[in-house]
């Protein structure tokens, strides 16, 4: 299927805009966009986005700096809402329901969210916080159980041993790491991570690599989306992607389709020579 095949299928899953009271999502779906933009000042940073993403899918966001990733997974993580248009996530409206009960489903890994925890934190204070849905120490005591799944994902995440490290002591490798394990916390449903392979080693993202296709595979993960503007990081089992550009979706669906050498050169505006090997692992060079 071309780019302009898919956007005329995202075209036409589109519905009228309606009051979130009476969008109804699609069953079973994990994010359910219709038609939704997003307007900051004059600025129009999502210009009507349609976007489904259904459970077993592991979707991709991709797309250059700027294009408006990390305002459409914000939304994805019930953290904004939509100027015009509707989203529901796991199946609840966003206008039509209290965000604070909906969050604890949603985990949510992003440079933003990683400038507001605090440096002097311990790595498991970190972790473990986030069952309880706040930031820093809270309380002397947690559940034993709760330590007990804190340490787990660290060392899910290779990060074992470091519970009782400061967090500013850590590399930007170990903080990522750190920042999956706590969005892992609460057990979510969607697991939402904004460039985690930004500032890391060779080493280091080959890693985490190892580590989402793993996830990818178990089939009690949460649905995953992850954000990224690098090819080679995307992990070989992901199903889904969606490129985006100036706000808009440049195409989206499923990763053989949707994520191609005419696709990404429109998303990046540049001719490039995309590969992807046996394994599944992507690469993007620009033509000469
Ligand atoms: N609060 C805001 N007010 C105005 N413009 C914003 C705001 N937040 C982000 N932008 C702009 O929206 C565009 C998309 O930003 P963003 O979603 O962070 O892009 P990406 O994550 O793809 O790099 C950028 O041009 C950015 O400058
Ligand atoms: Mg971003």
């Amino acid at each position: 299927m071309s780019s302009s095949e898919l956007i005329s299928s995202a075209i036409i899953a589109q519905r009228p805009i309606v009051s979130p009271h009476d969008f109804n999502p699609i069953e079973d779906s994990v994010v359910h966009m219709s038609r939704v933009s997003l307007r900051r000042g004059q600025n129009l940073l999502l210009d009507d986005i349609s976007w489904h993403v259904q459970e077993g899918e592991r979707w991709i966001v991709m797309g250059p700096n700027g294009a408006g990733k990390s305002t459409l997974i914000n939304l994805a993580a019930a953290r904004s809402h939509p100027t015009t248009g509707n989203v529901a996530i796991l199946g609840e409206v966003l206008g039509a329901v209290d965000v604070f009960d909906l969050r604890p489903a949603i985990g949510l890994s992003s440079t933003l969210l990683a400038e507001q925890l605090p440096g002097n934190e311990t790595i498991r204070d970190l972790v473990v916080t986030a069952a309880y849905g706040v930031t820093g120490r809270w309380r002397e005591e947690y559940e034993p159980e709760d330590l007990q799944r804190a340490d787990q994902l660290l060392a899910r995440w290779g990060i074992a041993g470091y519970s009782d490290r400061r967090f500013r002591t850590l590399s930007e490798g170990e903080r990522k790491r750190a920042l999956i394990a706590r969005a892992m916390m609460t057990d979510p449903e969607l697991l939402i991570l904004d460039e985690p392979g930004a500032g890391m080693d060779l080493a280091g993202r080959e890693t985490l690599v190892r580590s989402l296709k793993q996830l990818a595979a178990d089939t009690y993960a949460p649905t995953p989306i992850l954000v990224t503007h690098h090819v080679e990081e995307i992990p070989p089992n992901f199903t889904h992607a969606m490129l985006l550009r100036e706000g808009r979706i440049v195409s989206a669906g499923p990763i053989d389709t949707a994520l191609t050498e005419e696709t990404l050169s429109e998303a990046f505006r540049l001719p490039l020579k995309v590969t992807r090997n046996a394994e599944g692992r992507f690469t993007a060079f620009a033509r000469t």
